[in-house]
């Protein structure tokens, strides 16, 4: 299925402040392509990802249109919204282990969307995440333990596993490989280019290029809510928009130029002008 992001603009609320996350983004999400949404830390890539999936926080407000084929799914009410949310669209959280219970085992958790959206009982469920845990790379010893019984990258392994487990047409992975070994990262690219040849339309959020250009189909480089250029990810080290060539010359392992450091702040609004749906500030 295609997921087509039209003009999306999300401003968060920051006390007298309005912050303009994302500055109308278009995006389009196909069957069997990756596409990199690649930037620096602040420049709104996570927020991209939590909009798709209709997870921003209270403080924000969106606008544009997110198509899941002809359906818009930007102004959906949340009992709709969750019958989309993991059944058809998935993400792979950024600080992954915080988004698992502490006090259940990893393979219960992974099990739980089979229980309440499939309505399997939790012996068959659990199986199910078993084998797909396995696939992932963990035992079952592993899959049954406690989130802090685990490394990171088997925590990482077990988020996709849970991302996975009702076989989402979209899958949005926020910085998948981050902080990761070499074995770990390499599993986890083989397991994204096998969800691509099964014809998943796949968001690959990172701030690693060399990943996004291995991986990648397509490219967006994303800068302080708007995106500066959309290109091949193999020509992600050979742009044509200063911006992108910045930012692949600070990329360690090119020639490092200038190191660009992340976005301090992000771009205020004047106060007043907190925009409603469908009533943005220009
Ligand atoms: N809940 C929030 N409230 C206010 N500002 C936020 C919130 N979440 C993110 N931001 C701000 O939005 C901007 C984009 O953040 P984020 O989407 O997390 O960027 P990235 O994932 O590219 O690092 C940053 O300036 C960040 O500080
Ligand atoms: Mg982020």
């Amino acid at each position: 299925m295609k997921l087509d992001i039209k003009n999306l603009t999300v401003c968060y609320k920051t006390g007298p402040h309005l912050l303009m996350a994302l500055d109308r983004v278009r995006l389009t999400l196909e069957p069997g392509r990756i596409t990199a949404l690649v930037g620096e830390s602040g420049s709104g890539k996570t927020t991209l990802g939590k909009a798709l999936m209709g997870l921003l926080p209270d403080n924000a407000a969106m606008d544009g249109q997110i198509l899941l084929g002809d359906a818009d799914i930007s102004r959906l009410k949340e009992e709709e919204m969750n019958s989309l949310r993991w059944s058809r669209t998935a993400m792979v959280f950024q600080n992954g282990p915080s988004h698992f219970n502490p006090v259940l085992c990893l393979a219960d958790q992974v099990a739980e969307p089979l229980i309440h959206c499939r309505g399997l009982a939790p012996d068959p469920a659990r199986d199910l995440a078993l084998d797909l845990m396995g696939e992932m790379g963990l035992t079952p010893d592993q899959a049954r333990r406690f989130p802090h019984e685990l490394s990171g990258g088997q925590i990482q392994r077990a988020l996709l596993a849970m991302a996975l487990i009702l076989d989402p047409e979209i899958l949005i992975l926020d910085e998948p490989t981050a902080a990761l070994d070499a074995m770990t990262k390499q599993f986890i690219s083989e397991v994204i280019q096998n969800l691509s040849l099964r014809q998943k339309s796949i968001l690959l959020i990172t701030h690693d290029l060399d990943l996004a250009r291995n991986l990648a189909d397509d490219a967006a480089v994303l800068y302080l809510g708007r995106i500066m250029e959309y290109l091949p990810a193999r020509d992600l080290f050979h742009p044509k928009h200063p911006y992108t060539l910045g930012l692949a010359r600070s990329f360690p392992g090119m020639e490092a130029v200038r190191d660009l450091g992340g976005i301090r702040g992000g771009r205020l609004l004047p106060d007043g002008s907190h925009p409603s749906p469908g009533g943005l500030p220009p």
